[in-house]
């Protein structure tokens, strides 16, 4: 498998929980072949067996390495950035992951046994999401702590997000696509302002909010529900005659806010 269908068909099946991206695609006419995305961005637990370095694994076989380690430290999550060695038109691949040492006892037991038994060691495992039974009390309690952790507990192992990279549109900047967007009605992630992040730091990035997708808790009748996988956008700048490549951690730390309950 080449590296553009191992992105194309995490795209297609990102498309099935976030039906936004779909709208998005159809505004934009993306194809296949076109440098679309920035970067596509997991979420795991730093358990040696499912941890960041796990999922860069996969990867690292096609061609992509570790540039950039982050620390989020309000939402206890490290995160590394990777990228292609050789085409440099291929997204980065941003991977972040709840560090269990540092919440509740509650949620470290919770998250360790849910996923005792997931493997991922090859690319289809990229998007093997949820494979276990959910609770709604344990759901509710988890929102509360983490929002991150609740997210994680519903929909497992798959792309959070996408990021349509707006240097690829040149008649379109970061605030004219986002009005694009508006009157689209995509509604927009708010926390810090729509666009986050500033010229100067080489990088401008915004958000939609998640859509919502109905889900079945083994302790509730009624489907609930809850927030699902959002778009983002980013728009990058040279800093000294380089393109800034990396992130921003006070932007995405943000962005992280995009699976929050509009409620
Ligand atoms: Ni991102």
């Amino acid at each position: 498998m080449k590296e553009i269908d191992l992105i194309w068909d995490l795209w297609s099946s990102y498309k099935i929980n976030t039906p936004s991206a779909g709208k998005i695609q159809d505004l934009l006419k993306i194809n296949k072949e076109e440098y679309f995305n920035d970067h596509i961005a997991f979420r795991t637990i730093n358990n040696p067996h499912i941890g960041k370095e796990r999922i860069a694994e996969i990867f690292i076989k096609y061609g992509w390495e570790i540039r950039g380690e982050y620390h989020f430290q309000q939402k206890k999550l490290d995160a590394i950035h990777l990228e292609h060695t050789k085409d440099i038109n291929l997204p980065k691949i941003f991977i972040s992951e709840l560090i269990l040492e540092q919440v509740s006892s509650f949620a470290r037991e919770l998250l360790s046994s849910t996923f005792e038994n997931y493997d991922l060691c090859d690319r289809q495992k990229l998007n093997i999401g949820r494979k276990h039974p959910v609770n709604f009390t344990k759901y509710q309690a988890l929102v509360k702590e983490s929002e991150y952790a609740s997210w994680l507990y519903i929909f497992g192992f798959q792309p959070n997000h996408f990021t349509i990279y707006i240097n690829n549109y040149p008649e379109l900047n970061i605030e004219s696509f986002v009005n694009l967007l508006l009157k689209e009605r995509i509604s927009m992630n708010t926390f810090g302002g729509i666009i986050k992040g500033h010229e100067k730091f080489g990088l401008k990035q915004a958000s939609s909010m998640a859509d919502i997708k109905y889900i079945k808790f083994e302790d509730r009748k009624k489907e609930f529900a809850v927030p699902s996988c959002y778009v983002e956008f980013a728009e990058r700048f040279n800093v000294n005659g380089e393109l800034f490549s990396g992130f921003i951690t006070s932007s995405a730390d943000k962005i992280f806010e995009s699976t929050k309950n509009k409620k």
